[in-house]
């Protein structure tokens, strides 16, 4: 029996019955509060474990020829904790400084040669005031011109300051087009140009287009064919995917690359960390390197999808969905004013205030009609338009953030 029958009364029941809905309803309100900062802290833990294990298989399969500390070591290979690796630009201030300077002299050299066409106007000559005030106001310019030379100058010799304490870097393989250069050709200036132009990432080094995680994913998954010809202490880099015959699951291909990937300090790497490195990333052996493959299309598993959206922390950008909608996939060839499809102007509304109403999409949210529209548009066919019209292929031919970004397009249509 429910404790409920120890309140006698019919009121004292009742009573208590409203006292515990309205603590449910409290209780639900305080989840839903805490929900994103409960999502956060979920994901953060997720991230947490999925680096610990990563820490583990690098320590007992990577370690061998990466350093313990993932320095690298010398001709067997590469640093990975590496600032290098991660695209940070030890000269990247100094060189901002000069940029912006460069702006700014641009500027004030315009404004003096205006005042000195002013000046030396023989048609229409200035006043014998306007004279005086247009060269007071040269020689501020003229002083503020200095001032910015010297900034560049300054910044300039910080530049080739802080480069230089990088020569043991640079001994460990920073820079290796340095090697190169002629010896009468290399300059302080020019050790910048080609550091920056052609050599300021690794992912420049070796022209990947893509991110540093799907470098490393991919190196991790397909090996690198050919390294041990440039790594002759090592046996190279093996294809580590059971996809490519190697021991390894895609779960802990990303568990390592977090890994590798929570090296990075962002703008807090210093020269110490260039200094640690014990070799830096050589050029690759030819035809090494593949190709990012293209993201898998989305797929016709609305449920599915859903899901990953979540997990992936995809987020659609209405922007891209309208250029996508227009241009790319040509949904509005059909959808526009409504003649040959549902107008979509007012999408957003009509599916929340009339589709969501009928019987078959009880419990669906607005996200969830509009993917099975758009990935099964058999499934459920608006009145008045035949089945068949609305193409049944989509799924297959978006990726799952194309899709999202449609959706989300969508969303803002009223
Ligand atoms: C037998 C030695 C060896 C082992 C073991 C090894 N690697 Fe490598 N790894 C290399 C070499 C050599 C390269 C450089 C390949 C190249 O440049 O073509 C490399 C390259 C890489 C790169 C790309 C770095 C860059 O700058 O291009 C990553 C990331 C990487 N390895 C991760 C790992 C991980 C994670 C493991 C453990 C699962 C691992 N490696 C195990 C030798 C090894
Ligand atoms: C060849 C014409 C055609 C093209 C191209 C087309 N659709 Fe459709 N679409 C239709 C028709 C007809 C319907 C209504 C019949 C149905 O439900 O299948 C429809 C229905 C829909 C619905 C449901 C609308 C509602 O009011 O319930 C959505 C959402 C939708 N389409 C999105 C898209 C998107 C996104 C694209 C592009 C990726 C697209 N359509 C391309 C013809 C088209």
């Amino acid at each position: 029996m429910g404790r409920l029958l120890f309140i006698k009364s019919i009121e004292g029941r009742i009573l208590a019955g409203i006292t515990m809905f309205v603590g449910m309803m409290i209780l639900v309100g305080w989840v839903a509060i805490n929900e994103e900062a409960r999502m956060q802290s979920f994901v953060r833990q997720h991230t947490g474990r999925s680096i610990e294990r990563g820490a583990e298989l690098f320590a007992s399969l990577c370690s061998e020829c990466h350093g313990e500390e993932g320095y690298g070591a010398d001709n067997r290979a590469p640093g990975l904790n590496n600032p290098h690796l991660f695209g940070f630009d030890p000269v990247g201030l100094q060189t901002a400084a000069v940029t912006s300077a460069n702006r700014t002299l641009v500027r004030l050299n315009k404004e003096t040669e205006k005042l000195v066409a002013e000046l030396t106007n023989a048609e229409n000559p200035p006043s014998a005031e306007r004279q005086n005030e247009i060269i007071a106001a040269i020689a501020e310019l003229e002083a503020q011109i200095e001032e910015q030379q010297l900034a560049i100058e300054a910044a300039v010799a910080e530049r080739i300051a802080i480069l230089g304490t990088l020569d043991k870097a640079v001994d460990n393989g920073l820079f290796p087009q340095w090697e190169t250069i002629e010896d009468s050709d290399r300059t302080a200036d020019n050790e910048v140009e080609v550091f920056f132009n052609t050599n300021g990432t690794r992912l420049a080094q070796v022209g990947w287009a893509g991110d540093l995680h799907g470098y490393v994913v991919t190196t991790l998954i397909h090996g690198r064919p050919g390294s041990a010809r440039v790594y002759p202490s090592g046996t190279g880099m093996a294809a580590w995917s059971q996809t490519a015959g190697g021991p390894l699951r895609q779960d802990q291909i990303e568990d390592l690359a977090a890994y590798i990937l929570n090296y990075d300090k962002g703008a807090n790497w210093t020269t110490e960390d260039f200094l640690a490195v014990a070799q830096y990333g050589k050029p690759l052996a030819d035809g090494s390197l593949p190709t990012e493959p293209p993201p898998p299309p989305a797929g016709d598993n609305v449920l599915g999808i859903l899901a990953r959206w979540q997990a992936d922390e995809i987020v659609g950008s209405p922007v891209s969905g309208e250029l996508l909608y227009d241009a790319e996939f040509g949904c509005t060839d059909c959808h526009r004013n409504g003649s040959s499809a549902p107008d979509t102007v007012g999408t957003f509304t009509r599916v929340s205030t009339e589709r969501l109403t009928l019987p078959q999409f009880a419990g669906y949210s607005v996200e969830q009609y509009l993917v099975e529209s758009i990935t099964r548009p058999g499934d459920y066919v608006v009145d008045t338009y035949s089945s068949g019209l609305m193409p049944a292929n989509f799924g297959v031919r978006m990726t799952d953030q194309q899709l999202a970004d449609i959706v989300s397009y969508l969303l803002t249509q009223e």
